[in-house]
């Protein structure tokens, strides 16, 4: 499959990733469209690739079944970023969190096979493993979803490969590891922790750590998850409903986090610490040899290049 000419949607296009992922399709002469809800995403996320005119948008949710039917006509791939995305929201309310991020999901499943779609593309989470202490956390390793936003990301990987196996269709789940990057949201109380300490720290605030700041995570700049969506677009391996983790290889403990943004940001504040939330997990780190001997996946931007980009770009809006 090629990007030029192919017409996709991108189900959450207006958020985070999904507008990343869109920008880098109509760069490649790919015809989008975008469904979205904006209930955490922003149309100006799509404004320079909308000025590409390959870039149709439109807003309203993956609950709609006769409006996700009409925007997935036509369309060779699915990318579903579309979701509800924190663990401590999720944890207060499961049941919007299963109606959105699982039953969201099969509705388009089914609207891809109804359109007889080629391909599905989905946002999968490294949550699935929960808090096992084995690392790095490789794909054979058992799933222990321990929060409500786990187990729905990890019911929509179940749809992908009982989809690729009942109908034929082909399916991939990557499982993204702390994805950050340029318009992550800093303004939500649920907000992932690097905008929200960019913030804080700019501010002269001190940075709220959960626990002690030892848990480490798989941080990985958001190029490395369109390059992964773009290499599972294109692949020409069969995709029967596989699931790789798309990281970086590493970790980083909170506490070095924060050194390495301080050092950037030429600050030097305090943190203050809170008891460990529910559902967080210790530590995360990605085994990527599956997405590479799957799809060709390796990482186009390591951790501290993609931080020094991400907060000179913040640094730039917030003048
Ligand atoms: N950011 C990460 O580190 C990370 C890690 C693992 C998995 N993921 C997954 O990646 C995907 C994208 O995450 P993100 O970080 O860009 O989050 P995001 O919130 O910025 O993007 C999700 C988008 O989906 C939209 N949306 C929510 N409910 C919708 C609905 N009912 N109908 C249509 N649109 C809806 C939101 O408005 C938002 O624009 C999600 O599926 C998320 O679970 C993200």
């Amino acid at each position: 499959m090629i990007l030029k000419g192919l017409r996709c949607l991108v189900t959450g296009g207006a958020g985070f990733i999904g507008s990343h992922l869109t920008d880098a399709l109509a760069a490649r002469g790919a015809d989008v469209v975008v469904l979205d809800d904006l209930s955490n995403g922003f149309e100006s996320n799509l404004e320079s690739a909308m000025a590409s005119r390959r870039v149709e948008f439109v807003r309203g949710s993956i609950l709609d079944a006769d409006l996700l039917a009409r925007v997935t006509a036509g369309s060779s791939v699915v990318f579903h970023q579309a979701a509800l995305g924190s663990v401590p929201r999720s944890v207060k309310e499961p049941a919007l969190y299963h109606q959105v991020n699982a039953t969201g999901t099969m509705n388009v499943l089914e609207a891809a096979r109804a359109s007889g779609v080629k391909r599905v593309v989905y946002a999968a989470s490294s949550s699935a493993y929960g808090d096992q202490p084995t690392l790095p956390k490789i794909e054979s390793m058992r799933t222990d979803p321990r929060s409500p936003y786990a187990y729905t990301k990890l019911a929509g990987e179940h749809m992908m490969r009982s989809w690729a196996l009942s109908y034929g269709m082909a399916c991939v789940s990557l499982r993204y590891f702390n994805i950050f990057g340029a318009r992550q949201r800093s303004d939500s109380q649920y907000a992932a922790v690097i905008p929200r300490w960019a913030e804080a720290l700019r501010r002269g605030d001190a940075p709220l750590i959960y626990g002690d700041g030892g848990q480490t995570r798989d941080f990985t700049h958001v190029s490395n998850a369109v390059h992964a969506n773009l290499l599972a677009a294109t692949t020409t391996a069969p995709l029967t409903g596989e699931v790789v983790n798309i990281g970086c290889g590493g970790r980083y403990s909170l506490l070095r986090l924060l050194e390495v943004m301080q050092a950037s940001l030429g600050t030097n504040v305090t943190p203050h610490f809170e008891p460990t939330r529910a559902g967080d997990v210790r530590d995360s780190e990605a085994s990527i040899a599956a997405a590479k001997a799957l799809i060709g996946y390796e990482p186009v931007t390591q951790f501290e290049q993609g931080l020094r980009a991400t907060l000179a770009v913040s640094a730039a809006a917030a003048r």
